[in-house]
């Protein structure tokens, strides 16, 4: 079983949103994913899922609340691949996540103020070895500027850290899809599709383990 882990120290960044995409992803593919919610506050992809369901769109995703991680590797089992959703600040659970995570995502947006944050949570992460190589940062919920991504893409290189190689565009129409119950890859719009396809397919490969 491999776990695939989104986390952050900050709030609205698209833990949730990319988490969702990844699971549709790998069940698409017929693995048998799980979505661990563990943002107990806002339990956003419980609600998503039940809201999938209750749209009838398929694959149905399976998503579970869970107060540690110890509790879900105790219950669960019988998955090919866990996603785990996580509150928009860094704890203890954060640690506890990332070191039972095969990959562990930190989405970010493209500011500094964004990236200062990240960065941080990525190198007291990166403290424990086990960890440090598992960490990949994604850009967010990211505008039009070129400019402005390749000075993150270039501050995110030069702190020695991992980006996955595609990039989460901020586009309202994904917003609309998510409110239904499907995920960024499921639009009908194409050219959101296509940017939602590469995000996909990145998160995909590492969270599979595929090369
Ligand atoms: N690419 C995008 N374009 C436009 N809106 C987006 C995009 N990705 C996510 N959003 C919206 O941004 C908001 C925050 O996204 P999301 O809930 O995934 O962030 P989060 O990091 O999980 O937040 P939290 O820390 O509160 O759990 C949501 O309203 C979501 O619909
Ligand atoms: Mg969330």
């Amino acid at each position: 079983m491999r776990i695939a882990s989104f986390v952050g120290q900050k709030g609205g960044v698209g833990k949730s949103t990319l988490a969702r995409v990844l699971a549709v992803a790998a069940a698409r593919e017929q693995h048998k994913v799980l979505i661990g919610d563990f943002d107990l506050e806002q339990l956003t992809c419980l609600e998503w899922s039940a809201m999938r369901m209750r749209h009838g769109i398929e694959p149905d995703i399976e998503a579970r609340a869970f107060k540690s991680l110890k509790k879900l590797r105790k219950t669960v089992t019988d998955f090919d691949l866990v996603v785990v959703d996580t509150r928009g600040f860094a704890d203890e659970l954060t640690e506890d996540v990332s070191k039972e995570s095969d990959v562990v995502f930190l989405p970010t947006g493209t500011s500094m103020d964004d990236l200062r944050p990240t960065l941080a949570l990525a190198r007291r992460l990166a403290k424990t070895r086990s960890v440090s190589n598992k960490i990949v940062i994604v850009l967010s919920k990211t505008g039009r500027s070129e400019r402005l991504l390749e000075q993150a893409e270039a501050t995110i290189s030069e702190a020695g850290f991992d980006m996955l190689n595609a990039v989460w565009p901020e586009r309202d129409g994904f917003q609309a899809d998510l409110d239904v119950g499907r995920a960024g890859s499921e639009t009908r719009n194409p050219h959101l599709k296509q940017a939602a396809k590469e995000v996909e397919m990145a998160m995909m490969t590492l969270a599979l383990g595929q090369s």
